[in-house]
């Protein structure tokens, strides 16, 4: 059961059925990995990103399975080889770029009865960034109500500004007391998310001509630029990215509700240049591993599975229907290029052959702020966010533009979670 997801993500019924598909593979199909550890796994990953939605679906899904109840009281009471992902699952959802070789050898070494397989091990990597990636959907899009809530869709009124010390009241009730259900848009809007901005060197584009033209300049333009300019403009995207485009609240309220299920849950993203200078990272060139090396990977290891993630994928990434809000006949793969290229920047990954340009001309400052929190701090998207960008677009464009970071956050995942599990196995 997946409903209310499912309705969300129907207004794009192409892309719902490659994803149904996939899903349906990676919980239900033959396989190496026991179905309950399946499920399992999958609400681990949606309460590292607070998705009461998902963790109750994946919870019933696991007693449907046959699953020991008694599991469901937490990660002290799993068998130790399950409880040891839970550092893969933190770095997954939130820092990738940490997840190293070592990880992955640890978790193949020690006992036999706690000692993964690498071909286990893929499979459990492709589930965590799946489980991921849905939870970021259902945050973005406002799919956070739990199952039998009679508001199926609603965002947080509030960015949680509550200090540590609120989440440690015991207080199991996350926060989706939204009272502004999106079928009520007249329902006040929030104005307090305690989102800051930095001001704008560009002017917003408010206006869909606007961002036509700019679209139509850019590909017009055609001129050779050096790597080393290339790699500068990536830099300055990456730096701005770090800045101002975040909401200011600590830690995020309702933790406690998750934390039967995660260690360390206030472990989050980190903004590159915000990190210690001696822990810095090197970029991730994505030629270096790409995609088709992920998808090699997973095709020697985990049979079927590669091709559904790789048609899922280029369907998100492929989609459009030549139109932009009120505009017909619109060739959208400029901006949808940016779009995914702005999140894979956020999580330090490069492509040389891209001008990183790009991405500050189409995407506006609001639109930047709803694809960082989306992607970086998915639990903190507010209605007000999801509002403020595309004003004049559809809702179902706005749904297209999740369903691109979902798929674009995906990739993120299996990219450095494979990468490192390659660099093990040689
Ligand atoms: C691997 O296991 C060793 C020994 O338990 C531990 O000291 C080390 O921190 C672990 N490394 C990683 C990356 O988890
Ligand atoms: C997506 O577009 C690329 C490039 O145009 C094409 O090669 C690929 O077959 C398309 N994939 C799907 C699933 O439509
Ligand atoms: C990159 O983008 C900038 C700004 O739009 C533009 O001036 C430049 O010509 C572009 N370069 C390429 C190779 O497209």
């Amino acid at each position: 059961r997946l409903e209310h997801m499912v309705m969300v993500m129907g207004l794009h019924p192409q892309y719902l059925q490659q994803f149904l598909e996939t899903n349906d593979h990676l919980l239900r199909s033959s396989g190496a990995l026991p179905y309950e550890y399946r499920s399992y796994i999958a609400i681990m990953a949606a309460a590292r990103h607070q998705c009461t939605y998902l963790v109750h679906l994946m919870e019933v899904q696991f007693l449907l399975q046959g699953g020991d109840r008694e599991w469901l009281r937490g990660l002290d009471h799993v068998p130790a080889k399950l409880r040891a992902l839970s550092e893969l699952n933190k770095l997954l959802a939130h820092r990738p770029w940490l997840v190293t070789a070592q990880h992955f050898k640890n978790l193949t070494e020690g006992e036999p009865s706690t000692r993964w397989q690498h071909s286990h091990l893929v499979q459990v990597v492709v589930l965590l960034c799946h489980f991921h990636s849905i939870a970021i959907f259902c945050h973005g899009a406002g799919v956070n109500l739990e199952l039998d809530h009679p508001r199926a869709h609603a965002f947080h009124t509030t960015t949680s500004t509550s200090p540590r010390s609120n989440t440690s009241s015991g207080a199991a009730t996350p926060k989706v007391d939204a009272k502004s259900g999106r079928k009520s848009p007249a329902s006040p809007v929030c104005v307090h998310t305690a989102v800051r901005f930095l001001p704008c060197e560009i002017a917003e584009i408010g206006d869909v001509e606007v961002l036509m033209e700019r679209m139509r300049k850019l590909q017009e333009e055609e001129e050779d630029v050096t790597t080393e300019e290339r790699s500068r403009r990536f830099e300055i995207e990456k730096e701005e990215a770090s800045h101002g485009l975040l909401p200011v609240s600590g830690p995020v309220g309702g933790a406690a509700y998750f934390a039967r299920y995660v260690q360390e849950p206030d472990f989050s993203y980190q903004d590159f240049a915000k990190r210690d200078a001696h822990a810095e990272i090197p970029t991730y060139r994505a030629q270096d591993y790409s995609w088709d090396h992920a998808f090699t990977v997973m095709s020697s290891y985990y049979n079927g599975v590669a091709e559904l993630l790789d048609e899922k994928y280029q369907t998100a990434y492929n989609l459009t229907y030549k139109t932009l809000a009120t505009r017909d006949n619109v060739d959208t793969t400029s901006l949808r290029r940016a779009i995914w290229m702005y999140v894979h920047c956020m999580y330090g990954i490069m492509y040389d052959d891209y001008n990183y340009s790009e991405v500050n001309q189409l995407l506006e400052r609001p639109l930047k702020l709803y694809i960082k929190t989306v992607s970086c701090f998915p639990e903190q998207t507010t209605r007000a966010v999801y509002d403020g960008f595309w004003k004049q677009f559809r809702h179902s464009e706005k749904v297209h533009v999740n369903i691109m970071l979902l798929e674009a956050r995906m990739q993120v995942g299996l990219l450095y979670g494979l990468r490192a599990l390659t660099q093990c196995v040689r």
